[in-house]
């Protein structure tokens, strides 16, 4: 189906591209009306004519027979309201389309996203969380868009802290006769490590040729390394599923990956003339980055130690996802602090012909979680708060609430319930506000079943499901006639009908709070239209259509809700 959006558009459009063509209809949804064309004025600046006599002449053009009444306001506005016939063909259109108007892409992209990426051989921790909420969502929105999504959870997977970890390993397993290598506790492993490093100096030369072992391929070390790796992994998988990402064990393609790659980064970049030797390390100077006193910045490929760096594997990477994933997009899902790297990065890269310029590579940044003191998010003790811990106490707050509320569940489905709400708690907190903004972790607000939280946006689905339920039968729509009766009815339907703007917004924008932003509006189109229409106790034809309305703020909020990873359980 067209939307009713684009079916707004393309009249408006042609219309506009009568006076100029290609003019900019802009074309929004209002307060005022049910959408506003706000062209006119851009335009009549540029013909150098009265915005209400351009407004006039649109007016004559545009075709809106059926579709919308027009009326042109203060200097130029186009208030649009939107006529039954339309209203009545595209509601029962949406009835019919899974996807609730929004058109999958017709030349789907492959979408390289690069989120999460902790690194490993420690514990998952607060820092993690965005990267990991925000990168997830955003794959579920192109994946729903139809597009080809590959996750690279790009883990810290190596380097000379894992020759510490060996040598700890081996003193472990030994020290306890225990065949089997394991790591019950992460962040104790890798402290213990850490203060026999400071405190023994046989230890850190061991470590010391430990780091040379492991950069030569040996294989006992190389096996010691992917027994740390592989329980990492297993342990950061564990995480995953409880906070319910679309991550597992195939997606890990952390640093460790590109290893064999990195000597051919190093000697493809000497081929070109673009390394450059500064302090013994091999750097490239991509023009235009400087420091603070206006030198030319280097991007480190090949440290003085002949060990290769960070930005070595990002390279490598790029060439990766571009020669062998054939990414048309690249996304990466990191924090703010390492912008100047990645745009160093893709900068080498277009310099080296590695990165074409059809590809595109964008920062998705975000700002920082914070504690209810404003600070950042800490425990008690002053430490990093682990994920793990996080969940748990998100969903013993979930259940308490859910014995207040006195439900007939029984502890099994009350405990799942749970936990359902407290993932949808803390993405949708995570989600809701603006990416770039920092945003205050308080479990008390996120998971309060009022206001603009999660468990809010489920309990609007759980009781639209109810009254379905209390229907006793199933129900399918047949040639319902929307008269929209009402204003709350009406509301309702535009909000309806206005998912695919908000979910194609939010996608080009790779901002996942715009569809937060719907969902909550139509949440409280829903409230608004409960409180003047009664449902079960209607009849007739009015009775029919308000089953439909609810059956379609019933998917919308499902639909909107999953490609956010957020579940929406049938009952709360
Ligand atoms: N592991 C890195 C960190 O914790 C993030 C990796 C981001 N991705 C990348 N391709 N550099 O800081």
């Amino acid at each position: 189906m067209t939307s009713t959006y684009d079916t707004l558009h393309q009249r408006l459009q042609a219309a506009f591209d009568a006076v100029e063509p290609g003019a900019d209809p802009v074309l929004r949804t209002s307060e005022r009306s049910d959408y506003q064309s706000n062209g006119v004025m851009a335009l009549a600046k540029r013909a150098g004519r009265a915005p209400r006599e351009v407004a006039a002449e649109i007016v004559r053009h545009a075709d809106l027979d059926g579709i919308a009444t027009v009326e042109i306001a203060g200097p130029g506005f186009l208030n649009l309201t939107l006529a039954p016939t339309l209203l009545q063909h595209q509601l029962s259109a949406l009835l019919d389309d899974d996807r609730l108007g929004q058109v999958a892409a017709t030349t789907p992209k492959t979408v390289v996203i690069d989120y999460s990426a902790p690194n490993v051989a420690k514990e998952m921790h607060v820092g993690n969380l965005r990267s990991t909420v925000i990168g997830d969502a955003l794959a579920r929105m192109y994946r729903f868009a139809g597009h080809e999504v590959i996750a690279r959870n790009h883990v810290g997977d190596w380097g000379t802290p894992f020759a510490m970890l060996i040598e700890h390993l081996v003193d472990e397993s030994s020290d306890h006769g225990a065949k089997e290598l394991s790591i019950k506790d992460l962040d104790g492993f890798y402290k213990a490590a850490r203060v026999k490093f400071d405190a023994d100096e046989s230890f850190k030369d061991r470590s010391r040729r430990r780091v040379v072992a492991l950069q030569s391929g040996d294989p006992d070390t190389l096996r010691l390394w992917r027994a740390i790796v592989d329980q990492s992994i297993d342990y950061l998988n564990l995480v995953y599923v409880d906070l319910g990402i679309a991550l597992d064990a195939k997606d890990v393609v952390g640093e460790s990956h590109y290893n064999d790659m990195l000597a051919g980064v190093v000697a493809d970049l000497d081929h070109a003339g673009l390394l450059v030797e500064s302090g013994g390390a091999r750097c490239v100077f991509p023009p235009g980055f400087t420091n603070r006193d206006g030198d030319p910045l280097p991007l480190i490929v090949q440290k003085s130690d002949e060990g290769f760096g960070y930005a070595a594997s990002d390279l490598a990477a790029v060439r990766d996802r571009v020669d062998h994933l054939h990414a048309d997009e690249i996304l990466y899902v990191v924090g703010v602090p390492q912008a100047q790297h990645l745009e160093m990065v893709y900068a080498v890269a277009r310099m080296a012909g590695w990165l074409p310029d059809r590809v595109r590579c964008e920062h998705v940044t975000f700002g920082n979680v914070l504690g209810t003191d404003r600070k950042m998010f800490k425990s008690r003790s002053g430490e990093t708060v682990k994920l793990a811990s996080l969940l748990s106490e998100a969903v013993e707050r979930a259940d308490a609430a859910l014995r207040e509320r006195n439900t007939d569940l029984d502890d099994t489905a009350r405990m799942a319930l749970a936990v359902q709400i407290s993932r949808a708690a803390i993405k949708y907190a995570d989600l809701s506000t603006d990416r770039q903004h920092d945003y205050v972790f308080d479990l008390d607000r996120m998971i309060a079943f009022e206001g603009d939280t999660g468990p809010y946006l489920q309990y609007a689905y759980a009781r639209l499901r109810s009254i379905f339920r209390r229907l006793g039968a199933p129900w399918s729509p047949q040639g319902v006639a929307f008269s929209l009766g009402t204003s709350q009815e009406r509301d309702l339907a535009l909000g309806l009908l206005a998912f695919p703007e908000a979910f194609d917004a939010a996608l080009v924008s790779l901002q996942p709070h715009r569809l937060c932003v719907y969902l909550f509006d139509l949440a409280q189109r829903l409230t608004a239209f409960y409180d003047a229409c009664p449902v079960l106790t209607s009849e007739g034809d009015v009775r029919e259509q308000r089953f439909a309305l609810c059956d379609l703020a019933a998917r919308t909020l499902a639909t909107g809700l999953s490609v956010l990873g957020i579940e929406a359980p049938e009952q709360m």
